[in-house]
This record gives C-alpha cells, structure tokens and sequence, in this order.
C-alpha cells in the first residue's frame, strides 16, 4: 500500500473518539507519526498503545498552554511538525434562553478558540516545511438545528477563521475544513437528545440522506487523508461537505 503521509508528523485532537480516532489510525497507516490529544486518559492510552510513533498527550484544548504543549511535544519527540488535524467538540446544547453563559463559552473555546490557539503555536512550525491544517466543522456551519446555537454558531464561525489563515499564510500552509453531516459517532447520539425522540432523531437524519445511511468515521477519515495529503496539493481555503448528500435533500 501506497503511504501517503510517510513520516509526515501529525497532532490529532479528539482522537480519543469517532472521527479523530479514526483519522488518528488512517494516518497512523498511511506512515504518520501521532501526536494524539484527548481528555479521556484510558481510551487515549490505549490508542497510543495500538499505534506505533504515537504519543498521547491529555488534556483540554480550551486551554491556551495545553495547545502549546501539544506542538511542543511534535517538535521535542519527531524533530518537526507537517500536519494539523482539529476534532476535538461539543455540542453545547439548548436553546439561547435556557443555554447558560458557561456553556455557552465552554462551546465556543472548544470549538472556536482552539483553533485560534492552535494555530497560534503550529502555524510557524508548519512554515518551515510547508504544512497542512484541518478544521473538522460540521454542516452546522450552514445549517440551523434545534437547541444547538452555540455549536451551530462556532462551527460557522471556524470557516470564517479557516478561510483566513487559509489567506494568510499560503502558499507555505494549506487551511482547509471538512463538514460532515450525521456521522455514527457518540456526539451524534448526544446531539439527539435535542429532539423529543433521539433514536427517531437519529433514524430521521439517517433517511434525509441521499444515500441512506449515517457517515462512518472511516467515511470522514478518507477525506481527511485526502486533504492532508499530496493528492490535494491545489487545494486550500475551501471546506468540503462530507454529508451523504442531506444538505440537498
Ligand atoms: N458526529 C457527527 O454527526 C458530526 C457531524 C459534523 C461534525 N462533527 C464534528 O466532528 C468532530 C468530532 O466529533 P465526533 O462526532 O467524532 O464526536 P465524539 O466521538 O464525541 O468525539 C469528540 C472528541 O472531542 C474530544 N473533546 C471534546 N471536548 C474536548 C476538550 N475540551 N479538550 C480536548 N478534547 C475534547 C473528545 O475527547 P475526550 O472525551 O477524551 O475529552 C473526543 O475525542 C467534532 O468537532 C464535531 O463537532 C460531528
């Protein structure tokens, strides 16, 4: 098999879960060293353990220092830093009456303000080689969903941020977003309990597909390697919806 990413060094966050796990372990096959980021100190351990070149460093990415620390570690323990993969979310859920300020922010600095710190301390790292960062959003950026104002208005938002480091810092770095549609991952199964029936939730959003099933994380993870990978060399500034085809339905 072709390795797309050989030596290519790599900070995954949210790769304790879904997608990041599963981009974590595509990019881990494809020849990626792995700085992996997560809250969950057992599962991320026993990622690290499945993965070999893999480091597993805990924390919360709202914390400014704990971003830093992450490409710390890339530069300490591989020498260099290629490749940003931003997955680390929450969902923040109910409506703007009842949503209170601390989640509010709480969504917003995981969501949002992460990226903003991460990009503070990996930008000048993926300078030096030429490099690549990867904004996990969602299709909530375009699209309004019940009790999820705070998501919906982060993830909007990091596309506005995406386009501009995209802007200011090519042609050295390319900046690009993924926004997924309904993905089988335990947020979709959280993000549920918005509505009055989540497994009807959950069941609806499956058959407003096209295609008629739910994402897997595999599905998002191809198009992560993609992104991050020589095959996609033109492209930077965009943000790609990965959906089954629901946003047209
Ligand atoms: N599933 C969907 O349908 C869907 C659709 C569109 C977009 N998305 C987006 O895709 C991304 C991945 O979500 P997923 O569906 O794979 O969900 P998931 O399985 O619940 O994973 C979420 C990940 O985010 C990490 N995380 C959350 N808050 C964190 C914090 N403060 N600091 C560090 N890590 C944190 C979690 O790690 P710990 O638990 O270890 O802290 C976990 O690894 C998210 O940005 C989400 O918004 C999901």
């Amino acid at each position: 098999m072709e390795q797309k990413l050989k030596n290519k060094v790599c900070i995954v966050t949210g790769a304790t879960s879904g997608m990041g796990k599963a981009i974590a372990t595509h990019f881990h096959d494809h020849g990626a060293k792995l700085i992996l980021s997560g809250r969950n100190e057992e599962r991320g351990k026993q990622l690290a353990k499945q993965l070999t070149n893999s480091i597993f460093i805990p924390g919360d990415v709202s914390d400014i220092h704990y971003n830093e620390s992450l490409v710390k570690s890339a530069i300490e323990n591989f020498g260099q830093l290629n490749i940003v993969s931003l997955n680390a979310g929450v969902l923040g859920l109910g409506n703007v009456i009842d949503l209170t300020k601390e989640a509010w922010h709480q969504t917003l600095d995981t969501n949002l303000s992460a990226i903003f710190y991460m990009s503070k301390y990996a930008i000048p790292e993926l300078q030096k080689n030429g490099g690549n960062f990867l904004i996990n959003a969602s299709i909530a950026a375009y699209k309004s969903f019940p009790n999820h104002p705070a998501y919906c208005a982060s993830k909007a938002a990091s596309l506005g941020l995406m386009k501009q480091l995209a802007v200011e810092y090519a042609p050295k770095v390319r900046v690009n977003a993924i926004c997924p549609g309904p993905v089988d991952t335990p947020l979709i199964w959280d993000s549920a309990k918005a509505f009055a029936n989540p497994e009807a939730a959950v069941d609806n959003a499956k058959n407003a597909t096209l295609l008629n099933r739910l994402g897997t994380p595999e599905d998002i993870a191809k198009l992560a390697l993609f992104l991050a990978s020589e095959d996609a060399s033109w492209i930077t500034g965009t943000a790609m919806t990965i959906d089954g085809g629901i946003l047209n339905a």
